[in-house]
């Protein structure tokens, strides 16, 4: 049994290789592409947060196209590299610049008041956090509503990949006991940081108005189908979206994660309870790589334009937010 590395993080991620009944149905490789690196896989894939053996433990299983999928018969699917090419256009997007920007406020977070810059910040993000969770829920919508117009094969193996990040955020993994929501997962989080429950803050605070406004943007944007009648065309886009908030988590959760450790050594120095942060940044590339497979499965090779279109709609209003972000901490 074969271990790969895929994570230079502290809290080593291991991928176990093993042969799997899932692979006889593989003959396109599941494709696994991270700006930390990229390789393929065939079979299963276990994830494994060693840190945390216990609580968070879990699953990934990668569907690749089958040759079912890639049928002679069926139109042409959007290739690997188009969608490589794609992300690559993110890392020097709007987006990344904004969590740039976030990232350096946040470690200049001052010791004397840290306490009141952070407050709104956490009030936005926890709002934040969850309205993603619909915002799947609609992109898993929007390839179900293909019924009866996408081919049944490719629409069931691109919801195989994209039911497991959803369940995930209701601690759902395969093959383990339900285990935390990444709800529950952020409020630990949040009372480590700050010593009282997360209900106080949000009791105490003003609507999240950067939160909702993102969330009403991505929900607009994600079940309006990009402006498309076509219900296939509406799915493209819902799975481009979905592949842009993935990627972009990414960097969002990992870059944080470091961010808020050096904030901690630096001033916080507390007892900090990592698990939703760890969680997410070792995950996320994992679902990147889940919604990676889910376009390759269902999109068809004249849809680039609008898996383009949809991820450059989510990288601006992404951006908008983290730039208000980086405003409520700068200046202090
Ligand atoms: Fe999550």
């Amino acid at each position: 049994m074969a271990y790969f590395a895929v994570s230079s993080h502290k809290t080593a991620v291991k991928v176990q290789k093993g042969s799997n009944a899932a692979g006889k149905h593989v003959t396109v490789p599941a494709v696994v592409v991270s700006r930390r690196g990229r390789f393929t896989v065939t079979e299963r894939r276990v994830i494994t947060n060693v840190a945390s053996p216990i609580k968070e433990e879990w699953q990934v299983n990668l569907h690749g196209p089958t040759q079912e999928v890639m049928r002679g018969d069926l139109p042409g699917l959007v290739t690997v590299e188009e969608v490589r090419a794609l992300e690559a256009e993110l890392d020097s997007g709007a987006g990344v610049e904004a969590l740039r920007r976030f990232n350096k406020a946040l470690r200049a977070v001052p010791a004397d008041k840290w306490e009141a810059v952070l407050r709104p910040v956490f009030n936005e993000l926890c709002f934040n956090l969850e309205s993603f969770n619909p915002a799947f829920a609609a992109c898993l919508l929007q390839v179900q509503r293909t019924i009866g117009v996408s081919d049944y094969v490719r629409r069931d193996m691109a919801l195989k990949n994209l039911i497991q990040p959803l369940a995930g955020e209701y601690g759902m993994h395969n093959n383990q006991p339900q285990l935390k929501t990444h709800r529950e997962l952020f409020s630990d989080f949040f009372m480590s940081l700050f010593g009282y429950p997360l209900p106080q803050l949000l009791a105490d605070s003003p609507a999240p108005a950067a939160a909702q406004l993102l969330y009403s943007q991505m929900m607009r944007d994600i079940l309006g189908g990009g402006g498309h009648e076509d219900p296939l065309a509406q799915a493209s886009y819902a799975l481009g979206y979905n592949l842009a908030i993935e990627y972009l988590a990414d960097y969002e959760k990992t870059w944080m994660l470091d961010s808020f450790r050096d904030l901690n050594a630096r001033v916080l120095k507390k007892d900090i309870d990592w698990i939703f942060l760890e969680v997410h940044a070792e995950g996320e590339a994992e679902h990147a790589a889940i919604g990676h497979n889910a376009v390759l499965n269902i999109v068809p090779t004249e849809h680039a334009s609008i898996l383009r279109a949809a991820m450059a709609d989510h990288d601006r209003d992404f951006a908008v937010f983290y730039n208000r972000m980086a405003e409520l901490m700068e200046g202090h």
